[in-house]
């Protein structure tokens, strides 16, 4: 929509900034907690970007008050952050360790202190590896009381003082590079009917989550975070069309129609039926997921890119099962589902050095697409830019993430005016961190940590880069200064 005039972002709007325990926290061992898959799964060779850990991360779990005082002093109104279940209950489904509690129970105090708004991921994809050990972790429908046993008892021990939940960071992620990639633990290939499987576990402990939430906090706000790449159809060949609806149904709404409808697409279960991949659920199941998604608040997006999809004929490229972890630029590969669609690069947007492409309009069409469909309030749990940064004297200009951030809360103002009722926005990262599978020379925060990819270099020492006092005026005036 056109409109000549902006209102602007709500007055009570949470500006904010991300993180996750096993990116930023390190301690890895320390104080009771346990081994998670992260842990262990860094540690086979290959898997990580010059055999990167999160051991020792940006050890926030030592630093976490001089973080949270540079967030105060950025002015930032809300934090996101995930909570490491090895931390809480070591092996999974056993003691709950105290000291674990403790730890959050100090940040969140900390952050209420500045009046920074607590928003806690329960799951960023850190799995208590005894539970691969004991039942192959996701694959098991014993995962679905565990999991619910451990977000109770954060529920439980938090609830008091937060008020925002996010169950899930991106389902949709870490079971397609766990279960289809080979990239995230456990480090399977194409094990497509188990892939689906695992969803529904996830889908189940979701549910019962958001059901077990609501039963002790009517009053909380929760949802769960999408990884949500809007596509476009290459051209305006019907079969591209077709392909962009089959990619839709199998990419993104079969993890947001759940979320928010309790159920699967329809089209996606007849095509995952004909290929003996479709899940199994138990009687039951389907009451609980609509039951939940009646109570979920807002669909949390993490954005970072669209896609363009094409059709793939049956001999067409297949997954490669390979990414950019390195920074070169130009080395991702093309890669599609056989019989149903491709995603080529967009030759009219500009990518990142890890081939990610920019479009600061696709947060916009994921809050038009989220409004429209499912009529839910939108919270942006992440966008954010990974750049090579250099700290010099003291200091690190990064006019390149200031502009991807502009532009991209510039078109989610716009998304504000087409009546998107958006309540948050968290970039991503605060402190630089642990990028997965491309180690520490990716950044995204607007804090600079000093330590590279070895686990000795650096001071980890904190500086603030020039996005950090950036942000700082975006805050103060609510959006109206970029
Ligand atoms: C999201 C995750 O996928 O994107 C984050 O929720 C992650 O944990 C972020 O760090 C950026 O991805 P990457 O691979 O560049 O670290």
């Amino acid at each position: 929509m056109y409109f000549s005039e902006s209102k602007g972002f709500p007055k009570d709007f949470l500006w904010g900034s991300a993180s996750a325990a096993y990116q930023v926290e390190g301690a890895w061992n320390e104080d009771g907690k346990g081994v998670s898959n992260w842990d262990t799964f860094v540690r086979i060779p290959g898997k990580t970007f010059q055999a990167t850990t999160g051991d020792k991360a940006v050890d926030h779990y030592h630093r976490y008050k001089e973080d949270v005082a540079l967030m105060a002093e950025q002015g930032l109104k809300a934090y996101r952050f995930s909570i490491a279940w090895t931390r809480i209950i070591p092996d999974g489904n056993g003691e709950v360790n105290e000291k674990g509690l403790q730890f959050y129970d100090d940040l969140i105090n900390e952050l209420l202190k500045y009046n920074i708004v607590p928003m806690v991921t329960v799951y960023h994809w850190d799995m208590p590896q005894a539970l691969e050990e004991q039942y192959h972790g996701w694959e098991d429908r014993r995962i679905v009381d565990d999991f619910v046993n451990y977000a109770t008892t954060l529920f439980k021990r938090y609830g008091d003082r937060v008020k925002h939940w996010i169950i899930m960071n991106e389902q949709n992620v870490f079971t397609s590079l766990g279960w289809l990639a080979g990239m995230h633990p456990p480090g399977k290939v194409d094990a497509n009917s188990i892939f689906y499987q695992v969803n529904h576990h996830a889908n189940m402990a979701h549910a019962k989550s958001v059901l077990a939430l609501k039963e002790l906090y009517p009053d909380a706000m929760v949802g769960s975070s999408f990884a949500y790449s809007p596509s476009y159809a290459y051209d305006r060949k019907p079969e591209n069309a077709m392909a962009k609806a089959d990619h839709d149904d199998l990419q993104t709404f079969y993890w947001m129609d759940v979320y928010a409808y309790g159920r699967y697409p329809r089209s996606a279960i007849r095509y995952l039926e004909s290929k003996g991949w479709a899940p199994k659920l138990e009687p039951g199941d389907a009451e609980v997921m609509k039951k939940a998604a009646s109570m979920i608040d807002f669909m949390g997006v993490n954005y970072y890119q669209t896609c363009v999809v094409e059709y793939n004929p049956l001999d067409g490229v297949g997954a490669s099962h390979e990414m950019n972890n390195t920074g070169k630029k130009g080395t991702a590969k093309v890669q599609g589902v056989p019989g149903l669609y491709k995603s080529p690069q967009n030759e009219f947007l500009p990518t990142t050095d890890w081939d990610w492409t920019i479009d600061p309009m696709g947060i916009r069409m994921c809050c038009r697409e989220i409004t429209s469909r499912y009529d839910l309030p939108v919270v942006i749990s992440e966008n954010g830019l990974g750049a090579f940064d250099k700290l010099e004297d003291g200091q690190v200009h990064d006019p390149y993430r200031i502009d991807y951030l502009k532009r991209h809360i510039e078109e989610l103002k716009k998304a504000c005016d087409d009546g998107c009722r958006v309540l948050a926005y968290c970039t991503w990262s605060y402190t630089d961190l642990l990028s997965w599978l491309n180690g520490y020379q990716k950044r995204y925060g607007f804090v600079y940590v000093d330590r590279e990819e070895d686990e000795n270099s650096g001071t980890l020492n904190r500086y603030k880069k020039d996005s950090f006092y950036w942000y700082q005026k975006v805050i103060e005036s609510n959006g109206e200064e970029l």
